[in-house]
């Protein structure tokens, strides 16, 4: 078996937020390494490419320099797909897997024809054998899918198949690549799986602790990155499920956190109250457990992960509808400011951010919506809001617009709405988007991040998630 034992040349299909970090964080830890990342899009190739690095398509703290350290140095984007692959000994596939939104399990499982659409370029133009690493979450058993595609139509090459799913959180992509909590590496256990976990794990040990780095079957690798994020997104749940309680009774939810938090046995992480959650992995990856599940017919462990889902809709519809209700049952006609757009801070990604489906609520209900967010643009929140395909598609849906600086955002609001963590937003002049907006002056903080005290202090009227009484 020509399994090759160094991986001198990598190929990473799918420029987007995962491949793109990746990709330039290994080719900065190995130098040694040529790494070219190559995707269908030749605008996000050529944004990638931008001698302008405020412009590359992805916005992660940390990531411009990385890419201006190895950019054609050993880090390379292209557009062609066929010529990074031949030349490759180890392919990663890092696709997108959008939820289905046709056919069987539209709505819920993953649409696999763009992994698909990958193996057959790959089995097209290999040459050589080639190590094939799943990169992008996937449904458990497509290692399956993808080596039966490889296989029959490939020309007589061997592809051995990994999986090592990625667990960056936007955001803080750059940090997690570096000082990850693990490496997951799933192979057949066969002679050539072991060779290529092998290679691949030679790869991370250039800067990951070797007690890091993971190796188990592949399906064990597939379901645990589902797991990950069910069992992450379900923390947010269960701590916004905990927010309304606090509301009604007078418990503060960040208090709350703070003392289950300090057991050992629960931490400190995600108990955050929210909006909901977004992003581009909970909602699909549970989606896709759920459908799972169901289609072994084990409807009690898919109504369970379901429920997350359910309440994370309920969560976004609930903060709506305060919003509605305190403005005295009308927003009809009413300026609200939205600080925020990003599914959370310090990325420039919109996938499934609650703000989309809170404004979709609040234009139905006749509001005018103004945004403020550092890094996404008019045409981004445009394109989320048709999306969603609530309203017929328009170039520029009515009653939304991008504010160019908070404070002309903020300008005649009737109130202001946080939607996202952003630091900055803490530091603002509060008394200058005070003295600016229509009175009384709403503030309903969606992520309990602003100086309430003070704030009121100024004269606004704040509603935090997660506390009981309007200060
Ligand atoms: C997630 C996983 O964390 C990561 O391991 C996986 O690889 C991809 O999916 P990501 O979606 O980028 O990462 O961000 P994450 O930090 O997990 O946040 C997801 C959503 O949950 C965001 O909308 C965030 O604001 C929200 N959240 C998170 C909360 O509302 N409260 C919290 O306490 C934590
Ligand atoms: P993720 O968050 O998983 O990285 P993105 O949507 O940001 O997802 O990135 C996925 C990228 O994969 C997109 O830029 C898309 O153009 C690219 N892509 C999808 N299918 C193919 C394909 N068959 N060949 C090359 N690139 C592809």
């Amino acid at each position: 078996m020509e399994v090759p034992i160094k991986i001198k040349n990598i190929c990473c299909i799918g420029a987007g937020y995962v491949g793109g970090p990746t990709m330039a964080v290994i080719a900065n830890q190995c130098p040694d390494i040529k790494v070219t990342i190559v995707d269908l899009n030749a605008q996000r190739i050529a944004d990638w490419n931008d001698a302008d690095l405020t412009r590359l398509p992805v916005f992660e703290p940390g990531l411009a320099e990385i890419i201006a350290a190895t950019r054609n140095r050993n880090l390379f984007f292209s557009t062609d797909i066929e010529q990074a692959i031949a030349e490759a000994d180890a392919i990663f596939i890092s696709v997108n897997t959008p939820t289905k939104t046709y056919g069987s399990g539209k709505g819920m499982a993953a649409d696999l024809k763009f992994i698909e659409l990958c193996a057959r370029q790959i089995a097209k133009v290999a040459k050589t054998d080639k190590i094939v690493v799943e990169k992008s979450t996937l449904p458990v058993r497509t290692a399956e899918a993808l080596k039966d595609i490889l296989e029959h139509t490939g020309n007589g090459c061997k592809f051995t198949i990994l999986s090592n799913p990625e667990f960056l959180a936007e955001g803080t992509a750059v940090q997690d690549l570096l000082f990850p909590d693990r490496v997951l590496i799933g192979g057949e256990e066969s002679l050539a799986g072991k060779n290529a976990i092998q290679a691949l794990v030679d790869v991370y040990s250039k800067w990951v602790p070797e007690a890091k780095i993971l190796t188990t079957n592949i399906w064990s690798s597939e379901l645990s990155k589902l797991s990950a994020n069910a069992f992450l997104a379900q923390r947010v749940s269960s701590i916004n499920a905990l927010s309304e309680l606090c509301e009604e009774t007078g418990a503060d939810v960040q208090e709350v956190a703070k003392a289950i938090g300090m057991d050992s046995r629960i931490g400190s992480k995600f108990l955050k109250a929210s909006v909901g959650f977004g992003g581009s992995c909970f909602k699909k990856d549970i989606l896709n457990l759920v459908y799972i599940a169901k289609s072994l017919g084990l409807n009690e462990v898919a109504d369970y992960w379901e429920q997350v889902i359910i309440f994370n809709n309920y969560q976004m519809k609930r903060f709506s509808e305060k919003i509605i209700k305190t403005l005295y049952n009308t927003v009809s006609g009413k300026k609200i400011a939205f600080l925020g757009w990003a599914f959370k801070k310090d990325t420039n990604d919109t996938r499934e951010s609650a703000a989309i489906y809170v404004a979709d609520y609040l234009l139905s209900e006749q509001a005018t919506i103004t945004v403020y967010d550092p890094k996404v643009s008019e045409k981004q929140i445009q394109y989320d809001l048709n999306y969603l395909e609530s309203r017929p598609a328009v170039a520029n849906i009515r009653g939304v617009s991008l504010g160019l600086d908070p404070y002309e955002a903020c300008k005649e609001a009737h109130a202001i709405a946080v939607l996202t963590e952003w630091d900055e937003f803490v530091d603002y002049d509060w008394q200058r988007i005070y003295d600016n907006m229509m009175k009384p002056a709403f503030v309903f903080d969606g992520r309990g991040i602003l100086d309430v005290k003070a704030l009121s202090e100024i004269g606004f009227v704040c509603s935090v998630l997660g506390k009981s009484t309007m200060v």
